[in-house]
This record gives structure tokens, C-alpha cells and sequence, in this order.
């Protein structure tokens, strides 16, 4: 028998090759970890489709903080439960909001933590839209000034970097120039840029209390099927000055991820969801799976897919296995 020349098996057969020859690397660097932040004092409540995440009251984000810095997540990013929801989400923007009372807590005892936040309304809205409602329709422009106006006051609490979820257009523009006129010159934007009308939301709107309460997000998310209409959404975020493009979700669209990457020469980012997260999660519990090995290779596969970061809320746990080896 004749064997073949090359045998792909001679660079696997011991750890060291197949480090070696590893395309692609998983590291700490490259993740972010949401935070939910709500009122109140030493709450610590664990949300029962995401197990292992809590919504945290401000007193103990310094903790929080200094545990994902130890095991090298210097990445947050931030979504709040405010106290009172309103029609046009004044919450998003309040002085002593949730949001910018936690920025300011973390700025304040934790400066080295980057500090990233969500902007959008749908946490601060009695209806659960993220924008103000008009003939109960989620009027474009009138939200886009609602937005600026949150990004420059997280900006103004200490924010490094505030990041669109909202879906409106020319949402990046509106909040580049207020930051810019305001000489916030220095934070960057990473944009939902790609944010589809996804089920894999479920979790999240049960942590963040952000369901809309009639209709649903179609108007202003993107549609599953598309895949060109990315392009033009990547194109706008980067016309109006976006630093860093977002895909979300991540796993189901991996495919928009590579697309993304070979267009564009921003960084890309990606967002492993609640729903992304609750499956692995409720697989592993059940023993189906192997929980750690199995979020190793998820998170491992959106980076071979082309995303330099993953939003993930398995920050921590990835950081813990990969510090393991
Ligand atoms: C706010 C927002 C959502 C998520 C991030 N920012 C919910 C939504 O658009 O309905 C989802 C995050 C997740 O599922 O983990 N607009």
C-alpha cells in the first residue's frame, strides 16, 4: 500500500505542533462582559434563564469589576434596570440614571476598567420600544436626538466607549456629533451596525425587563434572510463615523461575521446573545454536553469566523478555562 505524501496527522500528534500551527487564538483581550445594573443595595440576583448571571445592585459593581480584571476581562459593557420607565425612556439619560450612577462608580474605584455602554431605549420605555412612539409607530428622528443625548451623558458620567443598540438610522452620526461638539473627540463608537429581528433575545429582554409590549421589532431590526442589506447597514455605520462594526447574534450568523470581515478593515465585533448562551448553559446542565469545552469551541469558532471581539456572557468563565490551558 502506498501511503500519501502528506499526512495531515504529523502536525497533531503531540500539543506542542498542534500550538504551532493553531490559526486561530482565544484570549481574554478579546472579550466583553454585559453587566445588568439595577437599584437598590446589595442585590445580587441570579436570572433564571441565564444561570451564572446576575443583575447587580451599583454598591457591588466595584467587586464585580475587580473580579474580571484578576482574570484579565478589562471589558465591560453596561445595561441598566432603571426605577421608573416612562413614554419617551428619560431614564436613559438621567443625571443620577442607573447608568451613569454605575459608570461613575466604576470610574471612580475601578479607573482601569474599561467601561462600555449600551445606548438605547428599550430598557427605560413603559412600552419596551427603543424609541419614541408616534401614531404607534417608532418614529425614526425624534428617537436619534433621545440617543445622542444618552451617549453624551454617558460620556459626561466617564464612559470610554458607548455602543448603539437601537437599529434607528443615521443613529451614528446624530451621536458622533454630539459627542464631538462636546469635545468627547476620544470615545469611540461600536455600532450594532448588523442587528437582526433575532429569537435568540429571549433571556435578555427577561433580564433587562425590556419586552415590548405590543408588536414586536421587525420595523427596525434586521431581517434573518438578509444578507446584502448588511452591507449597505455596515456601510452607513461607517460613512457616519463608527469605530468598531457589531454583528449580533453571533453563533447563527456566523456567516455575516466572514462576510463583514473580508469588506471591511474596521474591527469587527460580535455578540454571543442570552439565547446563544442560555442553550449551552441548559445542555450542560442537563449532561448533554460538555459545558466548558463546548463554549471553548463556540467562542473559538465566531473568532475563526473573523470577529476580533466577542460580547459574551461567558467572559469570565472563558477567561477561568483558558487560564486552566
Ligand atoms: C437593547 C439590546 C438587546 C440586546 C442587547 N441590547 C435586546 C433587544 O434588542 O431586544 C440583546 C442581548 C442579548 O440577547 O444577549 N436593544
Amino acid at each position: 500500500m502506498i501511503f500519501p505524501e502528506y499526512r495531515p496527522r504529523r502536525m497533531r500528534q503531540n500539543e506542542i505542533f498542534r500550538s504551532l500551527i493553531r490559526e486561530t487564538t482565544l484570549s481574554a483581550d478579546h472579550l466583553i462582559y454585559p453587566l445588568f445594573v439595577q437599584h437598590g443595595k446589595n442585590i445580587n440576583d441570579e436570572i433564571s434563564s441565564m444561570p451564572g448571571v446576575f443583575r447587580i445592585s451599583v454598591d457591588r459593581l466595584a467587586a464585580e469589576a475587580k473580579e474580571c480584571m484578576e482574570l484579565g476581562v478589562n471589558n465591560v459593557i453596561l445595561f441598566g434596570l432603571p426605577e421608573k420607565k416612562d413614554a419617551v425612556g428619560s431614564g436613559a439619560h438621567a443625571k443620577d440614571g442607573i447608568i451613569q450612577r454605575a459608570i461613575r462608580e466604576l470610574k471612580n474605584k475601578t479607573p482601569e476598567l474599561n467601561v462600555i455602554t449600551d445606548v438605547c431605549l428599550c430598557e427605560y420605555t413603559d412600552h419596551g420600544h427603543c424609541g419614541i412612539i408616534i401614531d404607534q409607530q417608532v418614529d425614526n428622528d425624534s428617537t436619534l436626538e433621545v440617543l445622542a443625548k444618552t451617549a453624551l451623558s454617558h460620556a459626561e458620567a466617564g464612559a470610554d466607549m458607548v455602543a448603539p443598540s437601537d437599529m434607528m438610522d443615521g443613529r451614528v452620526a446624530e451621536i458622533r456629533g454630539a459627542l464631538d461638539e462636546n469635545n468627547f473627540h476620544n470615545i469611540p463608537i461600536m455600532s450594532y451596525a448588523v442587528k437582526y429581528a433575532s429569537s435568540f433575545y429571549g433571556p435578555f429582554r427577561d433580564a433587562a425587563d425590556g419586552a415590548p409590549q405590543f408588536g414586536d421589532r421587525r420595523g427596525y431590526q434586521m431581517d434573518p434572510a438578509n444578507v446584502r442589506e448588511a452591507f449597505r447597514e455596515a456601510d452607513l455605520d461607517v460613512e457616519e463615523g463608527a469605530d468598531i462594526l457589531m454583528v449580533k447574534p453571533a453563533v447563527a450568523y456566523l456567516d455575516i461575521i466572514a462576510k463583514l470581515r473580508e469588506e471591511y478593515d474596521l474591527p469587527i465585533a460580535a455578540y454571543h446573545v442570552s439565547g446563544e448562551y442560555a442553550m449551552i448553559k441548559a445542555a450542560a446542565e442537563k449532561g448533554w454536553i460538555d459545558g466548558d469545552k463546548v463554549m471553548y469551541e463556540t467562542l473559538l469558532s465566531i473568532r475563526r469566523a473573523g470577529a476580533d471581539i466577542i460580547l459574551t456572557y461567558f467572559a469570565k468563565e472563558a477567561a477561568r478555562y483558558l487560564r486552566k490551558g
